[in-house]
């Protein structure tokens, strides 16, 4: 029995699709079966992050609806060794499916793979509010800005008062000479103001963006810095302790 890992944030855009391809390829580099799931219905991504979707027939509602098997809603690539990916519908409309057909898929799932990791549409919507319910462990994703922090905040709020009892935040976007200027809060006074446990901090990288537009996530890239950021976030998924490195603000003593 796997475990089900929820990728979700208040604001949209702050990098949950980003961090759900690079997190489940890293647990899968690890040697678990992962399984990354898109339920961002009508706005699906996930399968562009992942530069699948020319492979895309069937997805997560025609595998809820009982319209194709499970494994036939499942994108498998050689590339990416022991991770599977399930798409998104492109249709909004396909909401309306009740919660309960998705809760069966993700038992099943859940039951073949060590984790289920699922990028979430933005916000509090029946669905995540679905997925949080079933979920082992919930990952916030935020900016190091004030309106995301307090929305991450509000997030971790609703997902302990629904009984999650694992749960995390990943810092992504941060900028190391906006925090040596003073202008952006280090990572230690952002966690002094949240009653929530970190699981690691993502540095701004424009990578990224080329990595989105390329299709190939940057832990694809072994020489890329950002392999070692989301391969140690995979060890603590996994139990390891391994230390969160910091970039303070500078200080002046006299
Ligand atoms: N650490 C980062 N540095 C630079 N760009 C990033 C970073 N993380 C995400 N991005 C970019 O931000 C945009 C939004 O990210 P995405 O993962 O789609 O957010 P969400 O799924 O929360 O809407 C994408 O173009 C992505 O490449
Ligand atoms: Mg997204």
């Amino acid at each position: 029995m796997g475990k089900i890992i929820v990728v979700a944030s208040g604001k949209g855009g702050v990098g949950k699709t980003t961090v759900t391809a690079n997190i489940s390829i890293a647990l899968a580099a690890e040697g678990n079966s992962v399984v990354a799931v898109d339920t961002d219905l009508g706005l699906r991504n996930l399968d562009l992050a992942l530069g699948l979707e020319n492979s895309v027939i069937y997805d997560i509602v025609d595998a809820a609806l009982e319209n194709c098997r499970v494994r036939e809603a499942i994108i498998k690539d050689e590339k990416y060794g022991k991770l599977a990916f399930m798409p998104a519908s492109q249709f909004k409309d396909d909401i309306s499916v009740e919660f309960s057909k998705y809760e069966k898929l993700f038992f099943e799932l859940k039951d073949k793979y060590d984790y289920v990791v699922v990028d979430c549409p933005a916000g509090i919507g029946d669905m995540v509010k679905g997925i949080i319910k079933i979920s082992d462990m919930a990952i916030i994703v935020a900016n190091p800005d004030p309106y995301s922090l307090r929305d991450a905040d509000k997030l971790a709020y609703i997902m302990e008062e629904t009984g999650v009892t694992d749960i995390r935040l990943i810092i992504n976007r941060m900028r190391k000479n906006m925090i040596f200027k003073g202008v952006m809060p280090d990572i230690r006074s952002i966690m002094e103001t949240l009653a929530v446990r970190l699981l690691g901090v993502v540095y701004e990288d424009e990578k990224f963006v080329e990595c989105s537009i390329m299709g190939i996530p940057v832990v694809m890239d072994s020489k890329n810095k950002q392999k070692k950021v989301f391969t140690e976030i995979a060890q603590r998924i996994d139990g390891s302790n391994i230390p969160i490195k910091e970039i303070r603000k500078k200080r002046f003593f006299k």
